[in-house]
């Protein structure tokens, strides 16, 4: 196969977002935009990646350092168009021959399949392949100008049309794919002549036209090349990978009973007959396998649920909680960092975080893993078997043994040996009478000061 590279553009300032954070980090299921196109390079076999940003674009670049590498960042200083964008990659590509595509870091949705066709043109002989859809309104979207074969013929922005060209409804996405070496010597002979003064990307359609090139459009769906240039489309493109996922998780044999109210993250992985109950969210890192229940308005983040589990209603799972088979995790339980061992409940009002609970030990009501001292954090474990009684702190670090029993109100801040009963609460005391008697005495003070007035 050709070696692929792709040049993602974010060098754009994304005003509209009214944000001090960069627009191509805002997320989308629960991943910034950026890592959705570099996910979609991936996914399509580029190995060369470069990622176009603006010299004051600082987070962004320190982004892709991170998730990519310092060689994948190119600056454009200053920005003059997607057309100029493109060719301040060229440096970095310096040396690869193969074919390239053109994403955009503000275009989260695009499927794998679409770009592939891409590809596929041009193995199939094309110069330059362009995404295309058929645009519901196709306002400022550059028109795919098509010749009676069907190719490409130009692709002329909406500020540069003719009122007869502003009537074609197939409009550019923005994702283009060319051989490298003809992408750049295309991209040589674009001028900045037109109404905004920019080198438009655009322009290399028509350019290989003059030398008798192939250009070939490809199709997808326009809620697939969905571009976010505001909060308003960034809520469109949520709801859209939302749409798309939750009918894919339904196809998968997902039980959903309401569906539209249960919010999923780009890597949420739920294997077939699991429930989930209406209102449920699932932030990133999650697994939830068959035949679990995920029960109404639970929040889970990072965590791990085996099947036969039962978590919530309201049950909320944090980074490093792994719910271990038949395990139940019940209301208003906040489980962080922490394996709940099979069969094993925790069934109302508890914290359990940084612990160990083994194979069918039971937390009672109101449980609370103490784990930190205002400075570190330390481990609570509570062996097979054992039973907290409601209403317990217990103090990290600290063991609780197996089959232990802990009484009920107790704040263990020692170790309870396996088999062992501990109970550590003030003793109770009694006074027979003694309500009685205080009754009788404050009822008899009370009606004097009435008859004084
Ligand atoms: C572009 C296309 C248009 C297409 C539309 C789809 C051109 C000339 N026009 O128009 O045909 O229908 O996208 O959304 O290509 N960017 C840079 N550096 C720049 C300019 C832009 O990195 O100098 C980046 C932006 O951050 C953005 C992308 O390129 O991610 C598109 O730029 P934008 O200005 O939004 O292009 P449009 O005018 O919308
Ligand atoms: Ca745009």
């Amino acid at each position: 196969m050709t070696a692929r590279a792709a040049v993602i553009l974010a060098a754009g300032q994304g005003t509209r977002m009214r944000s001090s954070l960069p627009k191509v980090l805002h997320k989308v299921g629960g991943r910034a935009m950026v890592d959705w196109s570099i996910d979609l390079a991936r996914r399509v076999g580029c190995e060369t990646i470069i990622v176009v940003c603006s010299p004051s674009g600082e987070a962004v670049q320190a982004h892709v350092a991170e998730v990519l590498g310092e060689d994948a960042i190119a600056i454009q200083d200053p920005p003059q168009g997607t057309g100029h964008a493109v060719l301040c990659a060229k440096d970095a590509l310096a040396g690869f021959s193969g074919d390239m595509v053109v994403l955009y870091g503000d275009t989260p949705l695009i499927p794998a399949l679409a770009v592939e066709q891409l590809f596929g043109e041009l193995s199939d002989g094309a110069a330059v392949g362009v995404l295309g859809f058929e645009a519901d309104v196709p306002g400022a979207y550059g028109r795919l100008i098509t010749n009676a074969a069907g190719d490409l013929d130009a692709i002329v922005e909406a500020k540069e049309a003719t009122a007869e060209q502003l009537e074609v409804t197939l409009c550019n996405s923005g994702v283009m794919a060319a051989r490298a070496s003809t992408m750049f010597r295309l991209l040589d002979r674009v001028t900045n002549e037109n109404a905004k003064g920019e080198y438009y990307l655009t322009d290399v359609v028509g350019l290989a036209r003059e030398d008798d090139q192939v250009c070939r459009a490809v199709k997808c769906a326009e809620a697939d090349v969905l571009g976010v240039n505001s909060r308003v489309e960034l809520a469109e493109a949520e709801a859209s990978f939302q749409a798309k996922r939750r009918a894919e998780l339904l196809v998968s044999g997902v039980t959903m009973t309401a569906p539209e109210t249960v919010f999923v993250s780009h890597d949420t992985i739920i294997e077939n007959d699991v429930t989930i109950e209406p209102s449920v969210v699932f932030g990133p890192g999650v697994m939830v396998h068959s035949g679990a229940t995920i029960r109404a308005f639970s929040h889970l983040e990072g965590a791990r649920v085996h099947g036969g589990a039962e978590v919530g209603p309201y049950a909320r799972l944090r980074p490093g909680a792994v719910l271990e088979a038949g395990s139940k995790i019940g209301n208003f339980v906040e489980v962080k960092k922490t394996r709940v061992g099979k069969g094993a409940k925790a069934n109302h009002l508890s914290y359990l975080g940084d612990g160990d609970i083994g194979e069918g030990a039971n937390i009672g009501a109101g449980t609370i893993f103490c784990n930190y001292d205002g400075f570190l954090k330390y481990q609570t474990n509570v062996g097979k078997g054992a039973f907290v009684g409601s209403n317990s702190s217990l103090v990290a670090p600290v063991t609780i043994g197996e089959n232990a029993m802990v009484g009920s109100g107790s704040v263990i801040t020692k170790d309870v040996e396996a088999g062992a009963l501990s109970v550590a609460r003030g003793k109770q005391m009694q006074k027979s009478g003694w309500a009685t008697q205080f009754r009788d005495k404050m009822a008899a003070i009370k009606a004097a000061k009435k008859k004084q007035g």
